[in-house]
C-alpha cells in the first residue's frame, strides 16, 4: 500500500429490524424544528412515513416536509428546498428514502445559508462550504448509492443537461447518524433492486480498477464483490430472502463509505458516462453504469491488464491454466456479463432512450477523469457510447 490518506466516518449506523427504534435518541441531540425529506410517496405506501412521523411526534418536534424528491434529484427543487429549511428555521434535515432523497438532503445541508449560488460553488467550483451547514440524519429504504455514509451528494442540472456529485472533503456533511433496516428495502421493485446491486458493484470496480500496488483496500474489494454475487443471485430469485437483502445493504454501505478508496486514485469513469447518460435521459443511475460498462471495461482492458486478471481470478473464479493473460481478462468480463444477464440488467444505452443522433451530447456532458488505467480522449468517450448503444 503505498498511497497516503486520512480516513475519518464519524456517520453512526443503526443496522438490522426494527432499527427505526433508535431514532429518538439520535433525535433528542437536536433542536425541535425538523425537516423531513422524501421522495414520491413510496414511503406513504409501505407504512415507514407514519412510523418515522409517529417517532417525530412522541419526540415533540416541530416538522415540516420537504416531499416529492425526484429520482435525480433537480437544482430547482434543490432552490425549493433551501426556503422552506430557512423558514422553517431547521435544526436537523432528516432524509427517508434512497440515494436521492439522502443526496439532496446533504445538498440542501450545505445550500440554505450559502450566500452565493449553490450550483456554482459547490458543482461547477467544486467548493468546500463556507457557511453555517445543517445537520442529516438518514433513514434509508433504497439500497445501492452509499449516500448514507458518505459525504456525496449528485444534482442535476435540467437547463445546462449536467449531473454532477460532489464529494465533500468535510466529514461533517456525512449523515450523523443512519438508520439501515433492510426490511424497510423488501418493497422494492425488482428493476430497482437490481440497478442497485449494479450500483455497488460499479462502485467497488471504480475503485478497484486503479493502482498497481499491493494494496489492502483491493482484497477488501474482493470479498465485498464476491458477497454481493452470492446475495444478489439469492436476492434474484427469492427479492424477500431478508438475509440476502440485509447483506447487499451491507455491502452497499462499506462499497462507498470512503474504506476501499484508501490508497487508491479510484477510476470514476464509469460514473462519469453514466452520469451524462443520465442527464439526457432521467433514466436510472444503475441502469446508466450496467449499460456503459463492459464496453468500458472492454476498452481499458490493455491498459489495466494486470488488474483485470486478478479480477478474473479472484472475483470470477476463472482457471488461468494454459490462458494467456488476455484470455482470462475476457474471461472475466464473459463472467461479469453473464451474471449481469441473470440480474436483467440494462445493457445497451439505446434501452434508456439515447439515439445515435445524441451521442455528441452525451460525450459533451461526460466528464473526464485521471485516476484509472486510461484518461479517455474525446474520441474515445465518442466510441465507448457508439458501443453501448
Ligand atoms: O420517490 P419514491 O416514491 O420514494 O420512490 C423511489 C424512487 O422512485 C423508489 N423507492 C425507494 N425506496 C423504496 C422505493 N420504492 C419502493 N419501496 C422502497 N422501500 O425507488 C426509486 C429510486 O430511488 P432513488 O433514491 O432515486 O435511487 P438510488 O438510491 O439509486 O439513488 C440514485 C441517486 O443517487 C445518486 C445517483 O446519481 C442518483 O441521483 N448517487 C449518489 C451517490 C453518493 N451519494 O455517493 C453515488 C452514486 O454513484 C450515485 O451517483
Ligand atoms: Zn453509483
Amino acid at each position: 500500500m503505498l498511497g497516503t490518506f486520512s480516513y475519518c466516518n464519524p456517520t453512526k449506523l443503526y443496522f438490522g429490524e426494527g432499527a427505526v427504534r433508535s431514532l429518538a435518541g439520535e433525535l433528542a441531540k437536536y433542536g425541535k424544528n425538523v425537516v423531513l425529506v422524501y421522495g414520491g410517496g413510496s414511503i406513504k405506501r409501505n407504512g415507514i412515513y407514519d412510523e418515522v412521523v409517529g417517532i417525530l411526534r412522541e419526540c415533540g418536534k416541530n416538522v415540516a416536509e420537504i416531499a416529492g424528491v425526484m429520482p435525480n434529484p433537480t437544482l430547482d427543487k434543490l432552490y425549493e428546498g433551501m426556503k422552506i429549511a430557512r423558514e422553517h428555521n431547521a435544526d436537523l434535515l432528516l432524509a427517508v428514502g434512497g440515494g436521492s432523497v439522502c443526496d439532496y438532503t446533504k445538498a440542501l445541508s450545505v445550500s440554505v445559508y450559502c450566500e452565493e449560488d449553490p450550483w456554482e460553488k459547490y458543482y461547477l467550483r467544486f467548493e468546500e462550504p463556507t457557511c453555517r451547514t445543517l445537520p442529516v440524519g438518514c433513514v434509508l429504504t433504497m439500497v445501492g448509492t452509499g449516500s448514507e455514509m458518505n459525504a456525496g451528494a449528485v444534482i442535476t442540472n435540467t437547463h445546462t443537461k449536467l449531473k454532477i456529485g460532489h464529494v465533500f472533503e468535510d466529514e461533517s456533511i456525512m449523515p450523523r447518524f443512519s438508520v439501515l433496516d433492510p426490511k424497510y428495502t423488501l418493497t422494492l421493485p425488482h428493476y430497482q433492486m437490481v440497478a442497485g446491486i449494479y450500483d455497488i458493484f460499479s462502485h467497488i470496480c471504480e475503485q478497484y480498477f486503479s493502482g498497481e500496488d499491493d494494496n489492502t483496500s483491493d482484497y477488501l474489494s474482493e470479498g465485498l464483490m464476491r458477497s454481493l454475487l452470492v446475495s444478489s443471485r439469492i436476492a434474484n430469485k427469492d427479492m424477500q430472502n431478508y438475509e440476502a437483502r440485509s447483506n447487499i445493504m451491507w455491502t452497499a454501505t462499506w462499497a462507498l463509505n470512503t474504506l476501499v478508496a484508501c490508497g487508491k486514485s479510484t477510476d470514476w469513469e464509469v460514473h462519469m458516462l453514466g452520469q451524462a447518460v443520465g442527464a439526457h435521459t432521467d433514466a436510472t443511475h444503475g441502469m446508466t453504469l450496467a449499460a456503459v460498462s463492459l464496453p468500458y471495461y472492454r476498452h481499458i482492458l490493455p491498459y489495466g491488464l494486470k488488474k483485470f486478471v486478478r479480477f478474473a481470478q479472484n472475483v470470477w473464479g476463472v482457471d488461468r491454466a494454459g490462458k494467456t493473460d488476455e484470455a482470462v481478462a475476457e474471461e472475466g468480463l464473459q463472467a461479469m456479463e453473464a451474471w449481469m444477464k441473470e440480474l436483467g440488467l440494462v445493457l445497451h444505452i439505446s434501452e434508456l432512450g439515447v439515439t445515435e443522433d445524441m451521442i455528441e451530447a452525451v460525450a459533451d456532458s461526460t466528464l473526464v477523469m485521471e485516476g484509472g488505467y486510461k484518461v479517455l480522449t474525446r474520441e474515445e468517450i465518442v466510441s465507448i457510447l457508439k458501443e453501448s448503444l
